[in-house]
This record gives C-alpha cells, structure tokens and sequence, in this order.
C-alpha cells in the first residue's frame, strides 16, 4: 500500500508530497502516481527531508522522464559547475573553493523558463538543497496556466497562434547570465528556438502561457513596439501575486518544476548570510 500523501501549496498548482523516500528505490504504482501528481499540481511538487545520494538524484529524476545529461554540450558556459563523475547534475551555489566557483552563482536571478530558447526545451528541473544561508535566498514559481486562464477571451484569442522568439541573447544582455556570456555574446545569439505564445502541454494538452522575460524577445506576428507592449503586460500579468508560491528552501527539500507551466525566480537577497548549495538535475520529455 502506498503511503504517498499530498496537500496543495496554493489554491492553483503546487503539491508538498509526503511518504517518499528517495534514498529507495520506488515501486512502479507510487511512480506512476508521481508522474500524475506532477500534472494534478500544475508542474510544481515538493519532498522535504530527502537526504539523498548524488546517484539517488539521477535515478529519482529518471522516474519523471530522460536525464539531461549532456548540459555541457547544450550549454558550454556551464561545463565547469558540474559535479565530477555526475554529468547529469549541475552545481547552483555562491560558494568558492581555493577561489574556484562551485557551482553557478546568481542562477535565475530574473523570472525564466528553463531552456525555453532549446528546440527541445527540458519539461522539468530537480533541486535537492545541500547548504543553506541561514535566511533569504527564496525560490518563487508561478502558474502559467493559471495566468492564462485569467487573461480575458478577446486577449487569449488574439494570443492563440503567435509565435515568439526566445534567446539566450536576451538573458546574456540584460541579466545575472551576462557574467557567464562576458565575451562570448555570438554564442549566446546563436542559442535560439521559436515558440508559440499559447504553449499547450504536451502531456496534458493544458494551455499555458510561455513567454517569460529571461529568453523572450519578440512576438514575431507584430510590430517591434507591439511585441514590447504585449510581453511587458504579459509579464506583469503572470507575476501577479495569485500566481505564486515563494519556497523557503530547507536542508534536503527536493523541489522540481515543470518549465511548460512554471517560471522561477531565484531571489539573490542571501549573500552576507552564508553558503547556498543545490544541485540540480533536469528532466526532458520521454
Ligand atoms: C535553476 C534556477 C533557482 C534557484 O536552477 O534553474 O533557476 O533558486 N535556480 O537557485
Ligand atoms: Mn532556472
């Protein structure tokens, strides 16, 4: 009998779950179970007290879909904060060792959807927390299906078949990504994908809204003054506070995210307050 519980984070998506233990192997019905839980929460699910292995994290984020686990051919600016002898797992983190970055630090300091700007953007990221500062350094989401659902009739129609641009140009230009593109802005130009602006799941077939100021730069049916017009209110609007959760991290929470209805926002407010650490792995559609 499963033992697998779950209560909502937020009146629209988000589920903590309870009954798992990720230090075990599961049994098919508590994975099936998951992977429906995943879709019932609107992408966002939480596990606290996971005190799991690097090898645990692989083979938990295998249950929802492939691992990722070529980061350092996608993105070559990322290559070093893996984790030796884990090219699955990415290291997030300000800490330094003998001055050597760990991990990435400011990751997601702006809201995004992870590789929105791949051909074949990643449905899922995986953090585990491993070090904490003893305050701050918040992660929020937000529900980009509810955000749709909340757009009037006219606004959604007329959004239903544009497409737009997303590129990694645009974060290495306006935010935290510059400091890995410094010098290398033709890399960054070259990582690109067109989307539509009314993404349906592809799982679900729920339509969300996917554009997200990290990687978006222009809805490609208007007029540059139009797209600008349309994708600040479009912004606003999936910010809005009813479209968020704020997670807290605690030592040893798994929180993973479904980049086709959820963006984040990691909030850079932790710094004089110790070490942050997570490791991240990321999971593509089967
Ligand atoms: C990420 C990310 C947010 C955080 O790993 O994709 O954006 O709070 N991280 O570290
Ligand atoms: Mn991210």
């Amino acid at each position: 009998m499963s033992e697998i519980k779950y209560r909502p984070l937020t009146p629209t998506f988000g589920m903590e779950i309870t009954g798992v233990d990720f230090s075990k192997e599961l049994a098919s019905d508590d994975i099936a179970l998951l992977k429906q839980l995943w879709i019932d929460a609107s992408g966002m699910l939480l596990f606290r007290d996971q005190n799991i292995t690097p090898a645990d994290h692989v083979r938990l984020t295998s249950y929802f879909g492939k691992v990722q686990d070529d980061i350092a051919i996608q993105a070559p600016v990322l290559a070093h904060y893996l984790l030796d002898g884990y090219p699955e797992i990415y290291r997030v983190s300000n800490k330094k060792i003998d001055g050597k970055p760990l991990g990435r630090e400011d990751a997601g300091t702006y809201w995004h959807s992870d590789g929105s700007w791949m051909q074949q953007a990643p449905r899922g990221s995986i953090l585990h927390a491993i070090e904490l500062p003893s305050v701050g350094g918040d992660t929020i989401f937000n529900d980009m299906g509810a955000a749709y659902d909340a757009l009037s009739e006219p606004m959604r129609t007329m959004l239903d078949g544009l497409t737009a641009m997303h590129t990694v140009l645009k974060a290495a230009l306006e935010s935290s990504y510059a400091k890995e593109y410094a010098g290398k802005l033709d890399q960054a130009a070259q990582k690109s994908a067109t989307k539509p602006v009314i993404l349906r799941h592809p799982v679900s077939g729920r339509p969300a809204l996917y554009v997200n100021p990290g990687f978006t730069s222009r809805i490609l049916e208007l007029s540059a003054a139009e797209s600008d017009a349309v994708l600040k209110m479009l912004f606003e609007h999936s910010t809005r506070p009813e479209f968020l959760y704020r997670h807290q991290w605690r030592l040893h929470d798994v929180a993973m995210w479904d980049n086709f209805t959820n963006m984040h926002f990691a909030v850079a407010n932790y710094k004089a307050h110790g070490w942050r650490l997570l490791n991240r792995t990321t999971v593509l559609l089967d």
